[in-house]
């Protein structure tokens, strides 16, 4: 296979791309910022947007009872082993254009490169519905249906509406007792994800694309702090049971814990205090607790320290504090192997790959369980992502494209890759 396109060719196809990133940031619950969750109404548009570029292809999109969508396009013949290629479709509150996005209109692009040219592989691209956690609080649903994770404690969580993911499922059309057949089954090879850093160690390293080794594990907590409501007016400093005074104690000790501690990263990402009236005393608070590091043995320590921590401040307030788990995801490998062939694969398109650790949850980490999982960054402006600040570069999204065509050849003539027996 030769690399079919010139450089002109090549940057308009990056225009596109990035036209594709505008047109499905234009698919928003929210009327002047993006946000777009896990089966909300406006992914069926996106879902029509992406299933309409994979049709001159001959690929036609097919929308699992997840809400992933996919769209293989055929190898050489129908014994082709395949290969998935793809990242999520959803978004956070206020979200950039290109987290996850980018990954699956970068996918769209590399088919169109082919030309109608048949490898001896397959390729699926796939949307994944779900890979925040943003609507249900537990992230990385789609990629669960994949590997076959999406279990009854998930299907019965609720949103902050009352709706279970069950009923999300049921409202947006499809039918929760097809989740088995989400899974994945045939011959499948290997997932690669292209995704922006969403952080600042490519740019600082002067480098257009980065080769992701490992992902660094994350814990989420929900956490509630139980004091006493009473009037602001009356109530003595020395008589209130504070819980939104006793949260700021807490958040205040999170964030020079982690400061402490090598590496570790810990967030209170958002916080509720009831009733939430000028006048009123907070009797409860709730709060996010998400808590990152390469090492699950200093994360998990953290997370205890940091819980502990919480019990101490409400015993010495006089209140309670309350915690519970949404997500305990150990920190992932990936595949060496495909790491090397994108190195070689960025060289090829003259470029220096910097090889990293994510600090971000990617679907990645959850296919890598089952099959060699590998992804590409692209520098992040600024590194600025979850913010409408997010970019990428006309010229990186065209290494990018490049990159990933070296790849896809570099796969297909390797007697090595192609001998891989279906690791699904
Ligand atoms: C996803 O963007 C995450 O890392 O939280
Ligand atoms: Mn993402
Ligand atoms: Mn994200």
């Amino acid at each position: 296979m030769s690399v079919p396109t010139t450089r002109k060719d090549r940057t308009a196809r990056a225009r596109e791309v990035l036209a594709r990133c505008d047109a499905l940031a234009k698919f928003s619950e929210d009327a002047n910022s993006l946000r777009r969750t896990f089966l909300s109404t406006p992914m069926h548009n996106c879902h029509a947007a992406v299933a309409g570029w994979l049709k001159p292809l001959g690929v036609f999109a097919k929308i699992d009872a997840v809400g992933n969508i996919h769209g293989v396009y055929p190898g050489i013949d129908s014994a082709s082993p395949r290969i998935l290629i793809g990242s999520h479709l959803d978004t956070v509150p206020n979200a950039g254009k290109y987290d996850g996005i980018l990954g699956v209109v970068l996918a769209i692009a590399l088919l169109e490169e082919l030309d109608g040219k048949r490898l001896p592989l397959a390729i699926e691209v796939i949307g994944f519905s779900e890979e925040e956690g943003v609507r249900f609080g537990v992230p990385f649903i789609g990629s669960r249906a994949l590997t076959g994770r999406v279990d009854e404690e998930l299907l019965g969580r609720r949103d902050r509406n009352g709706i279970s993911v069950r009923e999300a499922i049921h409202q947006f059309g499809l039918d929760e007792q097809r989740i088995s057949e989400a899974a994945l089954t045939g011959n499948v090879l290997a997932y690669l994800e292209f995704h922006i850093e969403q952080g600042p160690v490519l740019e600082k390293s002067g480098r257009q694309l980065g080769v992701v080794e490992a992902l660094v594990g994350q814990t989420r907590l929900a956490l509630r702090f139980l004091g006493r409501a009473n009037h602001s007016g009356t109530t003595p400093m020395d008589a209130r049971r504070d819980a939104l005074a006793a949260a700021a104690e807490w958040m205040v000790a999170v964030e020079s814990h982690a400061t402490r501690t090598p590496e570790l990263v810990a967030t209170v990402g958002s916080i509720e205090a009831k009733p939430g009236a000028i006048n009123v005393i907070p009797g409860e608070v709730r709060l996010s607790l998400d808590v990152r590091h390469r090492s699950d043995e200093v994360r998990t320590r953290a997370v205890r320290e940091l819980t502990d921590l919480a019990e101490a401040i409400a015993r010495k307030r006089g209140l309670c504090s309350q915690w519970n788990s949404l997500l305990e995801q150990n920190a992932v490998q990936l595949d060496e192997f495909l790491a090397g062939q994108i190195e070689a694969a960025i060289r090829n398109s003259g470029c220096e790959p910097h090889r990293m650790t994510s600090g971000a949850g990617h679907d990645a980490m959850i296919l890598a369980e089952r099959i060699p999982s590998a992804m590409i960054f692209l520098r992040s402006p600024g590194g600025i992502s979850h913010d409408p600040a997010e970019g990428v570069l006309l010229e990186d999204v065209e290494k990018a494209i490049q990159a990933g065509v070296r790849l896809l050849e570099q796969l297909a003539s390797s007697q090595e890759f192609l001998g891989w027996k279906n690791r699904a």
